[in-house]
């Protein structure tokens, strides 16, 4: 088994309108509940790290974590540097053997982000890794790259296309509505799909992305509530809508808030059951098996890519 780049599974993804979940890691139950699911629904699949996660765990602790679960369920995995804010940060990546990484340049002038994300795109494919870069801003907070929604702008179409022609970038990420974190709308929430649709027939053969694609599952908003937790309001991307964006183009799909609230609300009903309680593994096993049905449920009822390594 091997770390891979997402070249080949983003074609076949594209070709048959289903999407590959890109999941933040931060730690060994996480990696073992989400390619667990992944080996079981025989899924192509990222796993993402942002700079946050990867100071958290340590490089090296994260690539062996990887190799171990590679070998545990026989699937290929794709290592991608989630949100990198700079040059240095995606270079060390490359060096440490991810098989693909994003510059984030979404804060930087459209000039400065397509020299920057060039620079990135320069240095990693010389060395067999993929990039994602970014154009339009999501509101809401990324690692190193905050923004407000008010400081929060839609992907323009006919940009999105010089840059990718301009920069040679393998994936975009587009801003058409979604927000990192468990609060992405206030109201009913709504997507873009029309300005999506545009991009997409502007650049049928890049593969989108969707960031903050987080569904935030009521029952998980429930159970930490009802356990002592104090996340009133909470709300994600309806499931039928990531399915709707998978039709246009998005090949990757990415989730951190999901995962964290699945594991969480674990944690949390644990403790208010077992107040007398001290094992973490009587707390973080049903937290990976939580994540583990979690995902195996994303694969296969929303983003559509299971059997995509058969
Ligand atoms: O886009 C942001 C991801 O959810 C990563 O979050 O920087 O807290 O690891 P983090
Ligand atoms: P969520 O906060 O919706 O999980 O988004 C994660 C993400 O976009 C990571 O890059
Ligand atoms: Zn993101």
């Amino acid at each position: 088994m091997a770390l891979i780049t997402s070249k080949e599974m983003f074609g076949k993804a594209l070709k048959s309108d289903y999407a590959i979940g890109a999941f933040n890691v931060n730690n060994m139950e996480i990696v073992q509940g989400i390619t667990r699911a992944a080996a079981a629904q025989r899924s192509s699949l990222i796993l993402q790290a942002s700079s946050g996660a990867i100071e958290y765990a340590g490089p090296r602790y994260l690539i062996h974590m990887l190799e171990a679960a590679m070998e545990e369920t026989g699937i290929d995995i794709c290592l991608h540097l989630d949100h990198g804010a700079n040059f240095k940060i995606c270079k060390e990546c490359v060096d440490n053997g991810f098989t693909s990484v994003m510059f984030d340049g979404s804060k930087y002038t459209f000039e400065e982000n397509i020299s920057m994300t060039k620079e990135v795109v320069d240095y990693a494919h010389a060395h067999g890794v993929v990039v994602e870069a970014e154009l339009g801003k999501l509101a809401g907070i990324e690692d190193a790259v905050k923004v407000s929604a008010a400081d929060a702008t839609f992907t323009v179409p006919e940009e999105a296309a010089e840059f990718v022609e301009r920069t040679g970038v393998d994936s975009l990420a587009v801003a058409i509505g979604t927000s990192h974190g468990a609060y992405k709308f206030s109201g009913t929430p709504k997507l873009d799909l029309e300005r999506l649709e545009k991009i997409h027939a502007l650049i049928p053969d890049t593969p989108l992305v969707l960031h903050g694609a987080s569904s935030v599952p009521q029952q998980f908003v429930k159970q930490c509530n009802d356990f002592g937790g104090q996340i009133p309001g909470a709300q994600g991307v309806p499931e039928e809508m990531i399915r709707e964006a998978a039709k246009r183009g998005v090949c990757k799909v990415n989730v951190d808030t999901d995962i964290r609230m699945a594991l969480t609300a674990e944690i949390r009903k644990y403790f208010a059951e077992h107040p007398e309680g001290f094992d973490p593994r009587k707390y973080l096993g049903p937290g990976r098996e939580s994540i583990q049905v979690l995902v195996e449920h994303k694969i296969k009822d929303v983003m559509g890519s299971a059997g995509s390594i058969d």
